[in-house]
């Protein structure tokens, strides 16, 4: 197993021109799955409130729902950089707000990190929970928890105008003390030249190739959930495919009588010595 990833070494990973591969995760079992993947940050995203808990979209999303979730990634130990999502309204009304749900997810869910979307305006926010020793990652661009305000998940930053907003948000969120920026839903080019603009790394997401690091949802890109996918996600895999068949085939099998067979079951002597096998 290689070494723990630290905040630090994103820094360095940017500087030395080294691709940050960050991917999203909810749970235990998926959390140790990413052992020896080669995975140097897990967010366990607010996106959760759509892939895991079955809501339209991530505002309902409550700051004892990240702990839950941020507990069961953490205690899988893993060798990545844990990153919690501030959910919506966990950070908006107050820089006191902030800086207490801030530190929840560190000292109840053992993140190492929190992220919050937004742009200059956040940056006392962000003073005031980096000054309390947590680290911040910045979420600019189409920032999901404004989905309403955005008028839907548009791109953003397809003008002059919202371009150079972007670009200035990204300097002052550096300026503030984030130690990363995820840019989401904005075009490459633009992602490149908020990249150039700022020494810290950026991840992106529907982004383009240009960003100092990639973050994909991973139900998402195994291709486990199937509602309304955007563009920008590869399906590396088609396990929501083969998690059906899987199950049916299960299912046809209990119907017709062929399982259990011998092989899944106790014999008298087995079942003396107590022992189930069980994971
Ligand atoms: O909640 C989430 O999963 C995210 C990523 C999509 C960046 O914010």
């Amino acid at each position: 197993m290689r070494n723990k990833v630290t905040k630090n070494i994103f820094l360095e990973m940017r500087r030395r021109g080294e691709k940050i591969v960050a991917l999203t995760s909810y749970d235990y079992l998926c959390t140790k799955l990413m052992e020896d993947t080669g995975v140097d940050l897990i967010l366990v995203g607010d996106s959760l409130g759509m892939v895991v808990l079955g809501f339209d979209n991530t505002l309902p999303v409550t700051v004892e729902e990240i702990i839950h979730h941020c507990k069961a990634v953490t205690r899988a130990r893993p060798r990545a950089f844990v990153v919690a999502d501030m959910p919506f309204m966990s950070y908006q009304a107050s820089v006191e707000d902030a800086v207490r749900n801030a530190g929840r997810l560190v000292k109840e869910g053992a993140a190492e990190g929190v992220k919050l979307e937004g742009g200059e305006r956040y940056v006392p926010v962000i003073e005031a929970i980096v000054h309390a020793s947590i680290p911040v990652v910045g979420h600019l661009g189409l920032t999901p928890q404004s989905l309403h305000q955005l008028g839907g998940y548009r791109v953003q930053g397809k003008d002059r105008e919202s371009a150079e907003t972007l670009i200035r948000d990204a300097r002052s969120l550096e300026k503030a003390g984030c130690f990363s920026i995820v840019l989401e839903g904005i075009p490459w080019q633009l992602a490149e030249r908020i990249t150039g603009a700022v020494s810290i790394p950026t991840i992106g997401i529907g982004a383009g190739p240009h960003c100092s690091g990639q973050i994909l949802v991973i139900y998402d890109m195994l291709g486990i959930y199937e509602h309304g996918v955007p563009k920008f996600v590869k399906k590396f895999d088609e396990l929501g495919a083969r998690m059906r068949g899987a199950i049916s085939a299960y299912a046809r099998e209990v119907r017709e009588g062929r399982f259990p067979g011998m092989e899944h079951s106790y014999s008298g002597e087995e079942a003396k010595k107590d022992r189930t096998g069980e994971t």
